[in-house]
């Protein structure tokens, strides 16, 4: 794997490869690597001859300066994963690099409704900052596909929209959620969980296949009641939101129609460890 911290080294090396016609797969992250990354480095693999992978905790995507502060930094372990699941090229600029002139969004992102509810209404900037990151680093890399897991579902229509906004020429490749046994998704916030902690968030994976099973016989209003109960009666201390939305626009849903694709999505926080996920129910 080469690593490349400057963008004129890393530009320089992709023109070679694109002159050779190589297809570029690239898998933006914040480092703290876990199954989940790998499984995407894995499915650009098997779509792309070259896979780039990034690393940056992007500043501008905190809407609260001690998450940014104490986000899990685990960056020797990084290089040696992507090493050992060979992955081609890592980026790992600093914020220099990224943003020369300063982190303040010049244009903010006309994304709509999608951003001004779940994630977007709890986090409010989040997503501008993302899409902010995510632009910044398809102007440098031109990848062919880019790779994201599902347990950012809205992230990833976010950032397809973000990709339509501004005609970016990348196709997207949806990495399925990785999860640990007992059902708790994998994410770079798992390193800050004790163990019994860990075991207490799998309720959030318990919840949701109790609401993928009751979704059809009960009012969407006791089921989201009983799948709070479930979240708090493990330990969970505040639910930012259970929503049972249209999969297509995320609009929140009142009653089951068979016809409409239909995804959960959960935020709670487990201590003062901010956990989501979600499932699609049809
Ligand atoms: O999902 C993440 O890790 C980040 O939001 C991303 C896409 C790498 C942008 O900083």
């Amino acid at each position: 794997m080469i690593l490349f911290k400057h963008i004129s080294d890393l530009q320089k090396h992709l023109q070679k490869l694109k002159a050779e016609n190589k297809t570029i797969g690239f898998v933006p992250t914040m480092g703290a690597l876990h199954q989940g990354h790998l499984s995407l480095i894995k499915q650009a693999q098997q779509k792309c001859d070259i896979v780039v992978c990034s690393i940056f905790v992007n500043p501008t995507q905190f809407n609260n300066s001690e998450d940014f502060n104490k986000y899990p930094s685990t960056i020797d372990k990084d290089i040696y994963l992507l090493e050992t699941n060979r992955c081609d090229i890592l980026f790992l600029p600093s914020e220099k690099e990224i943003y020369p002139d300063g982190e303040e969004l010049k244009q903010p992102y006309d994304l709509g409704f999608i951003e001004t509810i779940l994630e977007g209404e709890f986090r409010p900037g989040h997503f501008q900052g993302v899409c902010q990151v995510v632009d910044r680093l398809l102007n440098i890399i031109h990848p062919d596909f880019i790779c994201m897991g599902q347990k950012d579902f809205q992230q990833i229509m976010v950032v397809q929209k973000m990709i339509e906004l501004k005609h970016h020429p990348v196709k997207m490749i949806i990495g399925e959620t990785l999860r640990e046994a007992s059902g708790l998704a994998s994410s770079s916030r798992n390193i800050r969980l004790s163990d019994n902690e860990k075991e207490k968030a799998a309720a959030i994976y318990k919840s949701l296949l109790y609401i993928k099973e009751n979704i059809t016989k009960t009012s969407f209003g006791e089921i989201k009641q009983h799948a709070s109960e479930i979240l708090m009666n493990s330990g969970f201390r505040k639910i930012d939101y259970i929503e049972i939305c249209d999969a297509k626009t995320l609009t929140p849903l009142i009653k089951y129609n068979s016809s409409t694709q239909i995804i959960v999505l959960i935020a709670a926080y487990m201590g003062d460890i901010r956990l989501i996920d979600n499932m699609l129910m049809n």
